[in-house]
């Protein structure tokens, strides 16, 4: 059980050498010191504000994905809560306590970082036991808790491996065993996938969530990839500038979008093109449409993942490779990457069997006509509602 809550948290770096330039460039050209632009953090005679009045109410076992720009206080927010960096101003309550001078080692939280930071020298059985004999945990329980997040994790057969002998999603996966490995109350992820390539990023992606279910934890994580927040978070934290923009949710399913084209048929009719395939639209659509009078153009083309289907029909099939399938319940989400595009299907278990359809395989699938949505690239409004 973790309920965590931020209260008015703020940090302020004093300020470096470069920072002071800047404040003395704003002095000298008239502008206000504490302004801010989109670039740049506020400075005030304090420093710099790294995060400015963060507040947020955490629930047990919640997933909250905290979503910005390099640079824009993310980090910083989590090495506050992990207890690494000292809090300016405000309150962080665990449990209903507040922790705002409890050492980083009391706090019962874990954090995994975007660099692994394994210690080389080091086993993997080794870097998962560290955090364990840090607290003198009898040698029986620790091999059990060790075994258990090696096998949680996939890793057993690394465990006495060094991790330079390890591929980098290995690595990572010994990064996230080493900080659940002591069943953390909260665990943080600060950017924890964005040193892998896009296909290891979807698998880990996939695991992370699966993770979630065999943990008692209350998760944060910290991306600037939007589909990352959106698929993996219950809530959003949208953070710019060291300010909270947007506290949200995501519409789950989330809908895919596709880079497409909107056509006009040799028939006169409108059709959507996404690579190869041709989809014509239904009639209300059609409709809605040309009374518009909306001319071909580059379009984005959305599909929730249930309108979907998986099929081979000659002309109006969209072509992906599978990189994860995830069984849930009865149905099986197919997580394919087009055309360097992240997309989700999700298909009746008893259409796929109980083989599923393994990662690598490429797959054909169509979009139902009358369930796709027509956006403008550039302003995202949706045609039909111009
Ligand atoms: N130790 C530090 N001293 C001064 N400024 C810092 C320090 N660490 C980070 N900052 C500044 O605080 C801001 C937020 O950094 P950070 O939290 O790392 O952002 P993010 O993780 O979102 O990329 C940045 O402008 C960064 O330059
Ligand atoms: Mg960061």
């Amino acid at each position: 059980m973790a309920t965590l809550s931020l209260r008015h948290v703020q940090k302020i770096y004093p300020m470096r050498d470069e920072d002071k330039a800047e404040q003395k460039k704003r002095r000298k050209r008239g502008e206000e010191v504490a302004k801010r632009s989109p670039s740049n953090l506020k400075i005030t005679d304090e420093g710099v504000v790294a995060v400015d009045d963060f507040n947020l109410e955490i629930a047990d076992k919640e997933f909250i994905v905290i979503v910005g720009p390099s640079g824009c206080g993310k980090s910083t927010t989590m090495r506050m809560i992990a207890g690494l960096e000292d809090i300016t101003r405000g309150e962080i309550y665990l449990n209903g306590r507040l922790i705002n001078d409890v050492e980083p080692r009391d706090r019962d939280i874990a954090m995994v970082f975007q660099n692994y930071a394994l210690y080389p020298h080091m086993t993997v059985r080794q870097n998962l036991e560290f955090p364990l004999d840090l607290r003198n945990m009898p040698k029986d329980e620790m091999d059990r808790k060790v075994e258990w997040a090696a096998e949680v994790l996939g890793i057993t057969p690394y465990l006495n491996r060094r991790p330079r002998a390890l591929s980098g999603g290995q690595r990572q996966r010994v990064a996230i065993g080493r900080a659940i490995v002591r069943d953390p109350q909260v665990l943080l992820m600060d950017e924890p996938l964005s040193n892998l390539d896009a296909k290891l990023r979807n698998q880990m992606r996939a695991e992370i969530i699966k993770l979630r279910k065999s943990l008692n934890a209350t998760f944060i994580y910290v991306t600037h990839d939007q589909t990352e927040a959106m698929t993996l978070g219950d809530r959003i934290v949208i953070m710019r500038d060291g300010d909270v923009q947007q506290i949200g949710t995501p519409g789950m399913p989330q809908m895919n979008f596709f880079d497409g084209q909107l056509v006009k048929t040799d028939a006169g009719t409108y059709a959507v093109r996404i690579g190869e395939a041709q989809i014509e639209l239904s009639d209300d659509k059609q409709r809605n449409l040309a009374e518009r009078g909306i001319a071909p153009q580059r379009v984005v083309v959305g599909a929730r993942p249930e309108h979907i289907t998986l099929e081979d029909k000659p002309g109006s099939m969209i072509e992906g490779v599978i990189d994860v399938t995830e069984m849930m319940g009865s149905s099986v989400h197919l997580h394919v990457s087009v055309a360097g595009q992240d997309c989700i299907i999700i298909v009746p278990r008893l259409e796929l069997g109980s083989a599923g359809i393994e990662s690598g395989t490429t797959v054909r699938f169509t979009l139902a006509p009358n369930t796709v949505h027509v956006f403008d690239p550039d302003t995202e409004q949706n045609l039909e509602c111009l």
